[in-house]
């Protein structure tokens, strides 16, 4: 089967384009990458040629022999949909997880996303993390998160619970809540470093100034977890414009009783009253 006819292109295309349409990926923001399953790859091969090993600026050994459909860098997202072998590409992960090549895609040259070390170490912890479930590795630029760095502190706890508050569904949706990475040099091993750190513990990172990561079991997930924490991001954003406080909120007994109703476990950490 050619590369092109794959569902799992066409999954991530749309993905790509539904990103697009939500305002996410100005012209070359934002990233994608998805774990191809084995055999995915296998009816795939004989689309592949392989060109050289080079360097992956980061370790992922677990990651071993693995294959990545991944985004171009410098490619637009909005391509993606236009002309997907110019845009994307499928990498082959080597056998002690230093290096990578590429088999498929980028025909006018190029090279896979300057983010790669974190979608690489993402999907390194969240492999082991879901026990080889989530394939999914999401980067955005997200007009409201990024505009509540300026204003929130960047904690773990306050991200959280204001998210939380803006959408009774989101505690059900993203119940481990999401971690916050300083602002930081982006497209290298360091915050590759720290994201994958988050993930451990988080399905969701945001980076300050800068947009967001989101981890899932397959597109339609991953996308979903991305819209519902902007979405979430964007009723914070329109309450503070208009007050500075809140009248009332959902409080930490309301979140009490939707994590029994609902049997998700809400960590302790957010649960300050
Ligand atoms: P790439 O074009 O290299 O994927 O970079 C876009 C981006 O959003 C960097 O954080
Ligand atoms: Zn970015």
């Amino acid at each position: 089967m050619k590369v092109l006819e794959a569902e799992f292109m066409k999954g991530f295309i749309r993905m790509a384009d539904d990103g697009w349409k939500m305002g996410w990926h100005e012209r070359n923001g934002g990233n994608l990458s998805y774990r191809i399953k084995k055999e995915e790859a296998a009816q795939v091969k004989s689309d592949f040629a392989p060109s050289g090993w080079k360097n992956i600026d980061a370790s992922v050994p677990m990651l071993a022999g693995e294959f990545f459909l991944v985004t171009g860098s410098g490619k637009f997202l909005r391509n993606a949909v236009i002309a997907p072998e110019d845009s994307l590409c499928i990498i082959e992960i080597n056998e002690d997880g230093e290096q990578f090549r590429i088999v498929w895609g980028l025909v006018n040259g190029g090279r896979p996303t300057s983010e790669l070390p974190s979608h690489l170490m993402n999907h390194q912890v969240i492999k082991q993390k879901t026990n080889n479930v989530y394939r999914v590795v999401y980067h955005a630029h997200t007009t409201n998160i990024i505009a509540l760095t300026f204003i929130l502190p960047l904690s773990d706890e306050v991200f959280t619970r204001e998210l939380w508050e803006m959408a009774t569904e989101c505690p059900v949706v993203f119940p481990s809540g999401v971690g916050v990475v300083p602002w930081m040099v982006p497209g290298g091993r360091d915050i590759a470093v720290e994201t994958s750190r988050l993930m451990e513990k988080y399905d969701v990172a945001v980076w300050a100034h800068h947009g967001m990561f989101a981890t899932g079991e397959n597109f339609d997930l991953t996308f979903g977890l991305m819209h519902t924490v902007e979405k979430s991001a964007e009723i914070l954003v329109k309450v503070l414009s208009v007050r500075p406080d809140k009248l009332q909120t959902i409080t930490t007994q309301n979140f009490k009783d939707l994590s029994d109703s609902f049997k998700v476990t809400l960590p302790e950490q957010f649960l300050k009253p």
